[in-house]
């Protein structure tokens, strides 16, 4: 049945704006081959409306975000914007959007397919294989909690977390463990700190409540910062509190070669949103040089969660099939291509796909 799904995009700043025109490109590809349409409109979000508007997340954007289907977002961010006030910095607009989406659980997956194996940053035989998804607490934690106070003499910020708050993200851990591999890791600092305290107490109710058929380990945060890199193959679902996911997604990139590659989608609120883990990297932008691989394979879980899964998936094919080939951005290898030759690669692949794949 023909589908039309309104996307507010939300280009941002930096590379946020190169990345996300590849992805549309290769999604507009593969859209223009199902029977799928994506209504895009454009938004001023970040450093950019601020330079606009004077506000990082102005009203119009965030209606429009809260009406679309879905929002797709690039990077915000950059040292032009550094110095200001913090409530009008493109961050606090970031972190604005995903609480006015409700958008609590952060799903960031890492995969390593013995193909690309020898792109990451460690050794091919430690990461090949390596498939887990950080489940990130993405809109509570000590991003929001409150008080917050900085003077020149002293400053402190707030982790906080509610019993509701945790009991929800640990659902969406147990419930993405079960259309995996079956496997939760809940990471924490429950030697030192109280909010962690309770997050163990939390996630072991609701396992031993509804989940007991998932398979429940704890690590503290120090020790799964240091399993990831030792042995990333043992990890399925990584649960985790806002700051800690946001530390170990980035680590995490490593293991598949950059954080170029690394998609999120976050979801459980009004609109899903989905934007690369990477920032604005403002050292790249428009030297059309920007990795898209992390913004496309955005756009795949956009796909699947607009219940698209065929697309979604000859997206991450077709994006798998052009780095093995050996085209890939510099980041990746120093004698690679430009973002828009990379982009045209993936598209190709998109059209040597034969039509019965789509109508599977
Ligand atoms: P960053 O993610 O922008 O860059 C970190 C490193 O990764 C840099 O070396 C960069 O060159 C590289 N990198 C990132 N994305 C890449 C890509 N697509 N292709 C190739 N290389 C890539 O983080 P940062 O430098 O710490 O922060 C820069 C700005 O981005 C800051 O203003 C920060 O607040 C913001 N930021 C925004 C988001 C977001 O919008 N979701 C996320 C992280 C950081
Ligand atoms: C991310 C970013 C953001 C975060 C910043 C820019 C607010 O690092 O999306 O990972 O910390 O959540
Ligand atoms: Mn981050």
């Amino acid at each position: 049945m023909s589908q039309t799904l309104q996307i507010a995009l939300l280009p941002g700043d930096g590379i946020g704006p190169e990345v996300t025109a590849a992805a549309r490109r290769v999604m507009d590809r593969v859209a223009a081959r199902v029977d799928l349409t994506l209504a895009w409109e454009e938004y001023p979000f970040g450093g950019a409306a601020i330079d606009a508007t004077g506000q990082p997340f102005p009203e119009s954007t965030r209606a429009a975000c809260q009406s679309a289907d879905a929002v797709f977002l690039g990077a915000i961010g950059g040292p032009q914007w550094d110095n200001l006030d913090p409530a009008r910095r493109p961050e606090t607009g970031l972190l604005a959007l995903r609480k006015a989406l409700g958008a609590f659980a952060n799903l960031r997956p890492v995969q390593v397919p013995e193909s690309l194996a020898h792109l990451s940053v460690l050794p091919p035989s430690r990461v090949s294989g390596t498939d887990l998804v950080v489940v990130r607490e993405l809109t509570g934690g000590i991003y929001f909690g409150l008080p917050r106070q900085h003077t020149p003499e002293e400053a402190f910020d707030t982790m906080r977390y509610y019993a509701w708050e945790i009991d929800r993200i640990a659902r969406v851990a147990f419930e993405t463990a079960r259309m995996r591999r079956g496997r939760v890791v809940s990471v924490d600092k429950a030697n030192v700190l109280a909010s962690s305290r309770l997050w163990r107490e939390r996630v072991i109710e609701r396992h031993t409540e509804a989940f007991s058929d998932v398979e429940l380990s704890h690590m503290y945060v120090d020790n799964a910062a240091m399993q990831i890199v030792r042995d990333p193959r043992s990890f399925d679902v990584i649960l985790t509190a806002n700051l800690f996911g946001d530390i170990l997604s980035d680590l995490s990139s490593t293991l598949a070669g950059s954080l170029g590659v690394l998609p999120s989608a976050s979801l459980g609120g009004t609109t899903p949103l989905f934007e690369p883990v990477h920032g604005s990297a403002p050292e790249l932008t428009g030297r059309n040089v920007a990795n898209p691989v992390a913004a496309i394979l955005s756009g795949a879980m956009l796909l699947d969660s607009a219940n698209q899964p065929v697309a979604a998936r000859i997206i991450r094919t077709c994006v798998d099939a052009t780095l093995a080939s050996g085209c890939m951005t510099v980041d990746l290898d120093p004698q690679g291509v430009p973002t828009d030759i990379f982009t045209e690669a993936v598209c190709r692949e998109v059209d040597h796909i034969p039509d019965s794949t789509f109508t599977d």
